[in-house]
């Protein structure tokens, strides 16, 4: 899969994508992503990229010109076929499926909003998308634009070692994640669940599945309404609902 980001802070990136799973991701040939600096396209002297807002009013805004030359440069003919997502907060909510439908894609182009805002021409002209990753405002688009790299990239074919890992992930069965354990047995008085070393596999299945359940009832409710779940694990949330708050079924 391969990324064309466009930003007036290619240094953001560099750190980021060269650590852990996106550096393997890329050494695998499964990821590329390729920075290009919104400034190089600014054809003025001083290289500008905003201006003052026609009407008035505080901020800068990012001009037009200097991005539709660039993602016109860099895309050229592929442009009538990749998506162009600009990171914004007025943007569609992202989350996992979000994250699971871009990662179906070839080639994706992210434009990194920064300043008061980007002109309106570049999203209704340019852009075939606007994502935001949370209800609140960062200081431009480049920390979004990671955080969706990121997110797809894992999904992709062979990333993470174990191919099952991506199916139990948090969200993407609107369940969120059973608890986790690893070695010592018992940690500071504190003892791994007995039926983790049961060696019992239907029994941890249905433990697990159970903690994803009560977990999700007690933090994320609202994750439940788009949960598949059986008529069963369907009476154990009422009997969870039923439960005095604080006492609550332990499995
Ligand atoms: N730019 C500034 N804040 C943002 C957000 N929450 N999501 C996406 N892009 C942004």
């Amino acid at each position: 899969m391969h990324f064309d980001v466009f930003t007036l802070f290619p240094g953001i990136f560099e750190g980021p994508l060269q650590e852990s799973i996106l550096k393997r991701a890329q050494e695998m040939g499964r990821l590329s992503v390729a920075i290009h600096n919104i400034r190089d396209y600014a054809t003025d002297k001083h290289h500008t990229t905003d201006d003052y807002p026609y009407g008035g009013g505080g901020g800068m805004v990012m001009k037009p010109d200097p991005i539709f030359a660039a993602v016109e440069d860099v895309l050229g003919m592929a442009l009538t076929t990749t998506p162009v997502i600009l990171t914004s907060p007025q943007g569609r909510l992202f989350n996992q499926a979000i994250a699971w439908e871009m990662a179906q894609q070839a080639r994706l182009a992210i434009i990194c909003g920064r300043y008061e805002s980007v002109d309106e021409r570049v999203r209704q002209f340019l852009v075939t998308d606007q994502v935001s990753i949370g209800d609140y405002v960062l200081t431009g688009g480049e920390l979004p634009a990671l955080v969706l790299i990121d997110a797809v990239t894992r999904l992709l074919p062979d990333v993470l070692g174990d191919a099952g890992a991506t199916l139990d992930d948090s969200h993407t069965n609107s369940l969120l994640e059973y608890p986790h354990y690893t070695r010592p047995a018992e940690f500071r008085g504190h003892p791994v669940p007995d039926v983790l070393l049961s060696g019992h596999h239907a029994e941890i299945a249905r433990w697990r599945r159970r903690q994803a359940l009560q977990r999700t009832w007690e933090r994320r409710p609202d994750l439940l309404d788009r949960a598949e779940l059986s008529p069963q694990e369907r009476q154990y949330l009422e009997e969870l609902a039923g439960a005095d708050e604080g006492n609550l079924p332990r499995d």
